[in-house]
């Protein structure tokens, strides 16, 4: 398969609101791009027409009521169409693709915030998103009062602007003990995906880290398929 369609590699990353990982995410896609490997960013939710649409639904301080099943619905739904629309056109084209946020963060904030478990969105992910899988997690858990305050600043900072994405930012402490608690176990029971980065060690440092270990899974990755002799 390799052969005729080079497959491209698929890098997501995960953590708590507040936990750095946006920036790190711009950081990791200037550097591969100055590497001149072809990238395609994206984020969930949205990152597709319909997927802003359902993000602005999810993430609206002013939808109230939402199940949540009708949640996690949505969730899969957005991730549906940037699986169809985004992410295996990239990875079929031999791109490296990073987005921000994918299942990880449904079993964390759907499944452990919101106390539906993990088997339920494992059991969906299975049903919609089938064999996907990143090849690559990083997973950001800077220290969990440090995070929780930098959220809490960002949501401040952001109420009185047009852009109203703080439903999730509004919840409380014990809320994100579970996503934080979520996240934990996904990376204990999955060790090679989740590569976790614990603690606070800086922007520089932690970029550091993720160049280390994404440009090591690269190249274990162009040894396996012919990518390299494309590249
Ligand atoms: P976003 O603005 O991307 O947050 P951040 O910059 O902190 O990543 O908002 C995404 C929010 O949606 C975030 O609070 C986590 C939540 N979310 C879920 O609850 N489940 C999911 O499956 C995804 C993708 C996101």
């Amino acid at each position: 398969m390799y052969a005729e369609n080079p497959r491209g590699f698929f890098i997501t990353f995960e953590g708590l609101d507040g936990s750095g990982k946006s920036t790190q995410l711009r950081k990791l896609a200037e550097r591969l791009e100055a590497d001149n490997l072809p990238i395609t960013v994206t984020r969930q939710p949205g990152g597709t027409r319909t997927g802003d649409r359902i993000r602005a639904l999810l993430l609206d301080s002013r939808t109230e009521n939402l199940a949540p099943k009708t949640e996690l619905g949505l969730m899969f739904s957005d991730r549906a169409q940037a699986i169809a629309e985004v992410i295996e056109p990239a990875l079929a084209g031999g791109r490296v693709v990073l987005c921000d946020r994918f299942t990880d963060s449904t079993e964390a904030y759907q499944g452990g915030g919101r106390e539906l478990g993990s088997e339920l969105v494992l059991r969906l992910h299975a049903a919609i998103c089938g064999e996907l899988q990143p090849d690559l997690t990083i997973l950001l858990l800077p220290d969990f009062e440090r995070s929780l305050a930098r959220a809490r600043r960002r949501n401040q900072r952001t109420a009185s602007e047009s852009a109203d994405e703080n439903r999730f930012e509004r919840e409380a402490e014990p809320f994100y003990r579970r996503v934080w608690n979520a996240y934990r176990q996904i990376a204990a029971r999955e060790p090679l995906r989740v590569v976790a980065i614990e603690g606070d060690a800086g922007i520089e440092e932690v970029h550091r880290r993720i160049v280390d270990v994404v440009r090591e899974r690269l190249a274990d990755h162009d040894t396996r398929s012919p990518r390299s002799s494309h590249a």
